[in-house]
């Protein structure tokens, strides 16, 4: 059964046709030619199709298009408006933490939106005794390890995690 959806994709009001089984990830890269997330496992397992939705990273191979009619989305290609890099995007060239680079967009989102949640104090198993938790919403410092447990979702088949993790340490101090 086809539905209509309108979803605001990187600032831009998309609408279009699709099936009730259509993921948002296949709707991005194959109905609207976004293909800034990947499709790894296309399980929710690797984290190559993070996205954020509605402010909260999310596995786009497992969202469907048709239960997020009027969501927002950004993608990683949506972190650069105008061609101006995220701090984010800087720090993973600067500490060159990719190889092959297929994981890449899925990292860089899924790290923009683990900073934000940390810095609303949402804990992780790591950081549950942190002073620096963040659990009055203020500033975070989180360590290496904390860094790894946050980003358990995003697996990087090159393992790259040695630059990877000061790649995100250097925005999370
Ligand atoms: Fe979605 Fe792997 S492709 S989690």
């Amino acid at each position: 059964m086809d539905v209509e959806v309108t979803i605001r994709v990187d600032g831009t009001d998309r609408r279009l046709t699709v099936d009730t089984r259509t993921t948002l990830l296949d709707a991005l890269r194959e109905r609207l030619g976004n293909t800034s997330p990947k499709k790894g496992c296309d399980h929710g397992q690797c984290g190559a199709c993070t996205i954020l939705l509605d402010g909260r990273r999310a596995n786009s191979c497992l969202a469907l298009a048709v239960a997020h009619d009027g969501a927002e989305i950004v993608t990683a290609a949506g972190l650069a408006p105008d061609g101006q890099l995220h701090p984010m995007q800087q720090c993973f060239i600067r500490h060159d933490a990719f190889q092959c680079g297929y994981c890449t967009p899925g990292q860089i989102v899924s790290a923009v939106a683990m900073l934000r949640e940390a810095e609303a104090g949402w804990p992780s198993a790591v950081t549950m005794d942190s002073p620096d938790g963040g659990a009055d919403g203020g500033p975070v410092r989180l360590d290496a390890d904390e860094i790894r447990e946050r980003m358990s979702g995003n697996l990087c088949r090159c393992a790259a995690y040695a630059n990877i993790v000061p790649a995100i340490e250097e925005l999370a101090r």
